[in-house]
């Protein structure tokens, strides 16, 4: 009995011993895990700056428009939102520092391969963009194109300069950091996050010079919004984007010459002919109404079109599907109509078809199909 007892008691302290071990072993584990989950629970985000006005900065606090945009850098807008931090594990490149609108072809292809490097990454879940807010819905298309993986890629930027009264710069980058590090964002293709809203890259646009709540997708809407440090989304994109996206830019360094006429009453051909003079291979006619040809303009597209360049007629109006064979007979004409595309992004969209094909019909379908 003794010899049991004091056996079972031996047992029951090494028992004891491995349980305290054990809860040592697992209260150390669990807290290794816990800070582990602290750290590795965290996305890992990499913020890319471009410039901007997010990046800018004003003589006085007061000072919201003719400011300087492209000012400050990655760090220092890093440093700006500690609270970063509760939300990602956030790294910072500046790929370049410049007021959006000299944007160029070169700066997308750069950025873009820059941005597939990173994502190709196990260590990178998400992307943020900072950019001038005046050709974000440019980027923001090119890259839902360009993008080859379906992680959260998220452009964001700021309507008034970092140095304003109630700068909106720290509270979007806030959102995007914490948009581009959330799983729902994930196979939604490129996002375009500012004042507390998420649209698509594909259909948000420009819509007030100046004011906070600029960005919108006028018709078909919000994808969603950010609120209480969450991404809710309530839709998404049914046009292909990104890893379903068949244009590959690893290679390129330039891309094709596209150009874009404006319509409008009493228009002229002058300015198309010195378009294709000068070896634009793509024009993008933004029409009045539903993409029409006055009898002016007409004659210069068919003459363009008859030296291989390809026309594609878009509409000024900025909103509704521009009809094939609608207001101009796209077959007889063998031009090609943008569907939903304002004019700046069916130029992309042109820009990208080119580095596949000068067939209309294909093109055509790219136009329906992104
Ligand atoms: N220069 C404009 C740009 O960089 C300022 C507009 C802005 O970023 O909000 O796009």
């Amino acid at each position: 009995m003794l010899k049991t007892t004091a056996h079972s008691m031996a047992r029951t302290a090494v028992a004891a011993g491995l349980a305290a071990l054990l809860m040592t072993g697992a209260a150390t584990h669990a807290a290794t895990a816990a800070t582990a989950t602290a750290d590795d629970g965290l996305p890992n985000v990499t913020i890319l700056a471009t410039g901007g006005t997010i990046a800018g900065t004003g003589a006085t606090s007061t000072t919201t428009v003719g400011y300087t945009a492209a000012k400050v850098g990655v760090d220092k807008l890093i440093e700006a939102v500690p609270e970063l931090k509760k939300v990602a594990n956030v790294k910072g490149e500046q790929v370049f520092q410049i007021a959006s609108e000299n944007m160029t072809n070169e700066h997308w292809l750069k950025l873009a391969k820059r941005v597939n490097e990173l994502l190709a990454q196990k260590d990178v879940d998400g992307i943020v963009i900072t950019h001038g807010t005046d050709t974000i819905e440019e980027t923001a298309y090119f890259l839902n194109l360009t993008v080859k993986s379906t992680k959260p890629v998220v452009i964001v930027g700021a309507m008034r300069p970092s140095t304003a009264i109630s700068a909106d710069g720290p509270v979007n980058l806030y959102n995007a950091v914490t948009l581009a590090g959330s799983k729902d964002a994930v196979g939604k293709g490129v996002l375009v996050s500012l004042n507390d809203q998420i649209n698509a890259g594909r259909d948000v646009t420009k819509t007030n010079t100046s004011t906070a709540d600029t960005f919108r997708t006028p018709e078909l809407g919000f994808l969603g919004y950010m609120q209480d440090n969450k991404a809710h989304f309530y839709r998404q994109v049914v046009r292909k984007h990104t890893a379903e996206a068949e244009f590959d830019i690893s290679n390129l360094d330039s891309l094709p010459q596209v150009d874009i006429v404006y319509g409008y009453a009493n228009n002229n051909r002058t300015a198309l002919d010195a378009l294709v003079k000068a070896g634009a291979k793509g024009i993008i006619h933004a029409g009045v109404g539903d993409g029409s040809l006055s009898n002016a303009m007409k004659p210069g597209l068919v003459d363009a079109r008859k030296q291989g360049v390809v026309i594609v007629r878009s509409s000024r109006v900025g909103n509704g599907i521009v009809a094939r064979n609608g207001e101009a007979n796209d077959d007889e004409l063998d031009f090609v109509a943008s569907d939903t595309l304002n004019p700046q992004k069916a130029r992309i969209l042109l820009m990208l078809a080119l580095t596949r094909t000068t067939d209309t019909k294909a093109i055509q379908k790219m136009f329906y199909t992104y």
